[in-house]
C-alpha cells in the first residue's frame, strides 16, 4: 500500500445545497487564491520557491469568471479561507491558507468577509458553484511547542493529540501513529485536534453550518487519515453528498470509504493515469484495470467521484512529460470517464511546475490567454460532455465502458461519446479498431477534438487512424446541436433552444475543505 496523507471529502449542505445528481454534471476548477488573480489585473512578479504571498484575492477571482466560465467549468474550487500563521516561518508564508490558527477570523491576505460573500453571489449569478477548501485535522504553529493559546477555537492543549510526528513507515505499519501524531515538523509543526472529542466535533459542526450560511458556500471538506469517524458524522448531519479524498492507490484501501460517503476523489484513477500517460511506455491497460476495479469496489461506482489529473499536492503533469500528445490525451480522460472533472488552475496555459511549491505558480504571469491549445481543448471537452448529456439524459450515470485496452491504447464508450487515447506520442499514428463500439450500421461520427468526420461500418464499429499521437472523442453527428458549440458548422441535431445548464438553486451552498500535504 502506498503512504497516503490525505482524506478528503467534498460535501454539500441538505436544505440548501444541490443533490448528488446535480453535482454529477459539474465541472470544477481548482485554484490557489494568492495566485489566481490580483484584484487590479496587475502582474506583480511570483517566484514561487519564495513561497510567498503574490497578491491574489477573492476580488481578482470574481474579475477573472469568465476566463473560468468560458472554458467551461460551472464550480470554482478555492483554497483555505481562514486566518493562518502570520510572518515568515521555515517554509515561508501560509499563502496556501493550509496553516490554520483561527477558523473563525478570515485571512485578511485574500480579502474581507464582504469580498467573499461578492465571490459567491458573482458565482451563483452564473449559476456556478462556490467549494471552499478548510482544514479540519490540525492547527499549524510557528514555534515548537505550539502557542496553544494563539489558536481558536482550539486552544488548550488537551484540545490535541500528544506531541509525535508521523513516521513515513508509519503509513504502512502503524495506523494509531498515522491517526493520532502530527504532520508537519519541528519547525513547522502541525498540532493534531483531538477530533475524537465530542466537544470538538460539535464546536466543528456549528462553525461549519455558519461558515456555509455566512458566505453561501457550496461543500467540500477534507480530512487526514484520523478524521475517518470525525467525517462520518458531519455527513450524518450535514451532508446529501460526501466526495472524499484518500491518499491511496489502492481501489480495496478508498472503496469501503464510498459506503459510508457518497464517493472519493478518485487517487486510484490518478496514480495510473499519471503513469499511463506520462511516457510512451507507460501501460494504460493498468488504467482500466483500476477503472473495473472501482467501479465495482465503490458503492455509487465511480459516478461522484472527483476525477483529477492535477492538484496542488501533486507535481504537475506537464512537469513529467511536454510532448503535447501525451498531455491532450491524460488531459482529455477526466472528462469522458465516470466521475466529475476537476481541472487545476494553470494546466490549461501549460504550466509545468514539479511539486509544491513549484506547482503553484501566479496564473496572470500566463496573461490568461484564452486562444491556446491546451484552453481550447478544455472547453471542447466540456462543452462535449453538455452536449453528451444533452443527447442521452442517463449520460452521467451510465458507467464507462473499456472497449479495448492495450499498453499503449484505450476505447471507451459512455455513450454517446467514444474515446479514442493513446500514449504513443507526437511522432505516431495510433489506430483504433473497436467492432462493436455501440453505433447505427454505418451513423456519421465526428470527432469533436477536430470536427473531421468518421463513418461507423455496418456492425456499429469503428477503424480510426489518428495522427500526431492525438486523441479523438467520437461522437454522433445527430447528437450535436447546431447551435452549439461543438463543431456546429457539421451539425445535424435539433438547434437547442434552452441551454444545457442545469437550473440550480441559486442560494446553493457548497463548502470546500481540503487538507494539504505540506511537506513533500
Ligand atoms: C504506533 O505509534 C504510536 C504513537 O507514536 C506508539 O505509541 C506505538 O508504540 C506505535 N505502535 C507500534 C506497534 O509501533
Ligand atoms: C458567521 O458569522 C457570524 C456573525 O457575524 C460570526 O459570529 C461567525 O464567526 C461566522 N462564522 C464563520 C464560520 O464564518
Ligand atoms: C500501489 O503502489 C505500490 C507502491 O508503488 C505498488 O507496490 C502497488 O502494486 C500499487 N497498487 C496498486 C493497486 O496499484
Ligand atoms: C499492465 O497492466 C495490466 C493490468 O494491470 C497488467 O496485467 C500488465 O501486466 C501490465 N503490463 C506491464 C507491461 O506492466
Amino acid at each position: 500500500m502506498l503512504a497516503h496523507l490525505l482524506v478528503s471529502s467534498l460535501l454539500a449542505v441538505p436544505s440548501l445545497a444541490a443533490s448528488a445528481s446535480d453535482w454529477q454534471s459539474r465541472s470544477i476548477y481548482q485554484l490557489v487564491t494568492d495566485r489566481f488573480a490580483t484584484p487590479d489585473g496587475s502582474s506583480p512578479s511570483c517566484d514561487t520557491s519564495n513561497r510567498k504571498y503574490c497578491g491574489g484575492t477573492w476580488n481578482g477571482i470574481v474579475t477573472k469568471l469568465d476566463y473560468i466560465q468560458n472554458m467551461g467549468f460551472d464550480a470554482v474550487w478555492i483554497s483555505p479561507i481562514v486566518a493562518n500563521v502570520e510572518g515568515e516561518t521555515a517554509y515561508g508564508e501560509a499563502f496556501h491558507g493550509y496553516w490554520t490558527q483561527d477558523i473563525n477570523s478570515l485571512n485578511s491576505h485574500f480579502g474581507t468577509a464582504d469580498d467573499l460573500k461578492a465571490l459567491a453571489s458573482a458565482l451563483h449569478d452564473r449559476k456556478m458553484y462556490l467549494m471552499v477548501d478548510v482544514v479540519i485535522n490540525h492547527m499549524a504553529a510557528a514555534t515548537n511547542p505550539p502557542n496553544y493559546g494563539g489558536f481558536s477555537p482550539f486552544n488548550t492543549q488537551s484540545d490535541f493529540h500528544n506531541e509525535c510526528f508521523i513516521q513515513a513507515t508509519d503509513y504502512d505499519n502503524n495506523q494509531t501513529a498515522v491517526e493520532q501524531c502530527w504532520l508537519g515538523d519541528q519547525n513547522l509543526p502541525l498540532a493534531d485536534i483531538n477530533t475524537e472529542d465530542d466537544n470538538i466535533v460539535n464546536t466543528y459542526n456549528t462553525w461549519i453550518s455558519n461558515l456555509v450560511q455566512n458566505y453561501t458556500v457550496d461543500g467540500q471538506l477534507a480530512f487526514t487519515q484520523s478524521e475517518r469517524l470525525f467525517a462520518f458524522n458531519i455527513h450524518k448531519l450535514y451532508v446529501i453528498y460526501v466526495c472524499m479524498q484518500v491518499l491511496d492507490n489502492s481501489t480495496a484501501y478508498v472503496g469501503p470509504y464510498t459506503q459510508v460517503l457518497d464517493a472519493v476523489l478518485d487517487y486510484p484513477n490518478w496514480f495510473t493515469l499519471t503513469s499511463a500517460f506520462s511516457t510512451s511506455s507507460g501501460n494504460i491497460s493498468a488504467l482500466a484495470a483500476t477503472v473495473e476495479s472501482s467501479q465495482s469496489a465503490y458503492k455509487n461506482s465511480d459516478f461522484y467521484v472527483g476525477s483529477f489529473l492535477e492538484n496542488h499536492d501533486q507535481p504537475r503533469f506537464q512537469s513529467l512529460t511536454q510532448d503535447q500528445a501525451l498531455i491532450k490525451n491524460a488531459m482529455t480522460w477526466p472528462f469522458v470517464q465516470d466521475g466529475v472533472p476537476i481541472l487545476y488552475y494553470g494546466q490549461e496555459q501549460g504550466y509545468t511546475g514539479g511539486a509544491d511549491p513549484a506547482n503553484r505558480e501566479a496564473l496572470w504571469l500566463s496573461g490568461y490567454e484564452e486562444d491556446k491549445p491546451l484552453v481550447t481543448h478544455v472547453k471542447t471537452l466540456n462543452a462535449a460532455r453538455k452536449a453528451a448529456a444533452s443527447a442521452n439524459s442517463n449520460f452521467y450515470s451510465t458507467a464507462v465502458k473499456i472497449l479495448s485496452s492495450t499498453p499503449n491504447s484505450i476505447a471507451v464508450s459512455k455513450p454517446p461519446m467514444l474515446a479514442l487515447l493513446s500514449n504513443k506520442g507526437s511522432s505516431s499514428s495510433p489506430e483504433w479498431t473497436v467492432a462493436s463500439a455501440g453505433f447505427s450500421p454505418n451513423e456519421q461520427l465526428v470527432d469533436v477534438l477536430t470536427c473531421s468526420s468518421v463513418t461507423a461500418d455496418s456492425n456499429g464499429g469503428i477503424t480510426v487512424q489518428g495522427s500526431g499521437g492525438m486523441p479523438q472523442v467520437l461522437m454522433p453527428i445527430s447528437a450535436l446541436s447546431k447551435s452549439g458549440t461543438v463543431c456546429p458548422k457539421v451539425a445535424t441535431g435539433q438547434a437547442s433552444s434552452a441551454s444545457t445548464l442545469k437550473t440550480m438553486l441559486p442560494t446553493a451552498l457548497a463548502l470546500a475543505i481540503l487538507v494539504a500535504k505540506i511537506f513533500s
